[in-house]
């Protein structure tokens, strides 16, 4: 197998990326829902075809509304890469419009309206730290190719490196196939950074066996000789909107709704997934309800945004929280508010670009060809 040369990485370790991070003036602060919904669409009436906006599932009402287009990260993705409006307007996280930046063309622009949208999850799996945890496990099993594969949900470069290294990128509608992907190219993987993820991805391959925690904060977590017996390391990070379903809330669930079905996001914790009746990434959860009968019950486990949408989109179905009012919003999607959106898109009515995400380009060619990896398989 060719791998190609290990990318200078350059990592600075704090939550925000970038440092052209501008706040919200004050006067967009308290508008009035009424009065916001108008200027937001007189705004996009002005801008035309020059701007689209892009909404994750997972975004609150107010912006998904005013998106061209809702959906799973993988869809976002396919999106960015079909869209040719000049400006990209994300709603979602930081790593989200890394990659549509990587995605889209040099002469597109893509803004996150507020910088602070970052998944904590992504901050799991700093490259630096990835880079040294790599020469560790590389020295585990030095007869053995890795291939490493990071969820989408990480920064750009860490996507580089991985790419650096012959992996790829997955989303949670892939991810099998990355690992299918990386096992006819190599011997063992390298899953980051969502141990759950990658723990029910390799139960659905048939390798639980297989399964090796790589804890890079402790290191009594890091045996190398575990690595070198098995072929799944996965990175000790997670979500802790998904971490919180337990198995309870399922048997809850199935005690006070005895015909409920039950479907989580493949972020939750193994027993979870495997004592729900269907797991699948948020576009599956979707279309999951879009094809249930009138009358039928499904309890969701997953951000509590999206079961609102759900539960709005279709009355005809009992869309049920997995666990009530415990299930939670993501800190970090709900930074993205209608407030900051009619911000940016005045701004750029006016011609002026805030909160522009740019990957640097040091990392952008690399990473492209992660996510151009996972686009192809
Ligand atoms: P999806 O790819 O399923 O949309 O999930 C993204 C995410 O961040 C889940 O927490
Ligand atoms: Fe990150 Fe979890 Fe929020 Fe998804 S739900 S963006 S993984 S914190």
């Amino acid at each position: 197998m060719v791998k190609m040369e290990t990318a200078e990485l350059e990592t600075d370790l704090s939550l925000f990326k970038y440092d052209n991070l501008e706040q919200l003036p004050p006067r967009y602060r308290d508008l009035d829902g009424a009065e916001r919904t108008e200027r937001i669409e007189a705004a996009l009436e002005e801008l035309g075809d020059d701007v689209v906006i892009l909404g994750h599932n997972y975004q609150r009402r107010e912006i998904v509304e005013h998106a061209d287009f809702v959906g799973d990260s993988y869809q976002l993705s396919k999106q960015a890469a079909e869209a040719d409006a000049e400006y990209v307007v994300f709603g979602g996280v930081t790593f989200m419009a890394e990659s549509a930046d990587i995605i889209t063309d040099d002469d597109q622009t893509v803004i996150l309206p507020s910088m602070e949208a970052s998944c904590p999850m992504a901050g799991m799996a700093e490259a630096l730290q990835v880079d040294s945890a790599w020469a560790e496990i590389t020295a585990a099993a030095p007869d053995a190719d890795i291939i490493p594969i990071t969820y989408m949900n990480s920064y750009a470069d860490l996507k580089a490196f991985c790419a650096s290294q012959g992996g790829l990128v997955c989303t949670s509608s892939n991810a099998h196939r990355a690992f299918e992907y990386a096992f006819e190219r190599g011997d063992k993987v390298l899953f980051l950074p969502d141990k759950h993820l990658g723990e029910n991805t390799a139960y659905r391959m048939g390798m639980e066996d297989q399964i090796v925690e790589w804890d890079p904060w402790d290191p009594e977590g890091k045996d190398a000789d575990e690595v070198a017996e098995h072929d799944v390391v996965l990175w000790d990070g997670y979500c802790q909107v998904h971490e919180r379903f337990r198995v309870d809330h399922v048997e809850q669930i199935r005690a006070d709704h005895p015909d409920a079905n039950v479907i989580v996001h493949p972020e939750c914790r193994r027993e979870v997934v495997e004592a729900a009746d269907k797991a699948g990434s948020t576009a599956t959860i979707c279309e999951t309800i879009e094809n249930a009968a009138p009358g039928d019950t499904w309890a969701i486990g997953t951000e509590i945004h999206l079961t609102n949408h759900l539960q709005r989109w279709h009355p005809e179905v009992n869309v049920l929280p997995l666990c009530g009012d415990a299930c939670m919003d993501c800190n970090a999607m709900r930074q993205i508010d209608p407030n900051y959106l009619t911000w940016v898109l005045e701004e750029l009515v006016e011609g002026r670009e805030r909160n522009v995400i740019e990957v640097a380009p040091e990392e952008k060619d690399l990473a492209k060809v992660a996510l151009d990896r996972m686009l192809e398989i």
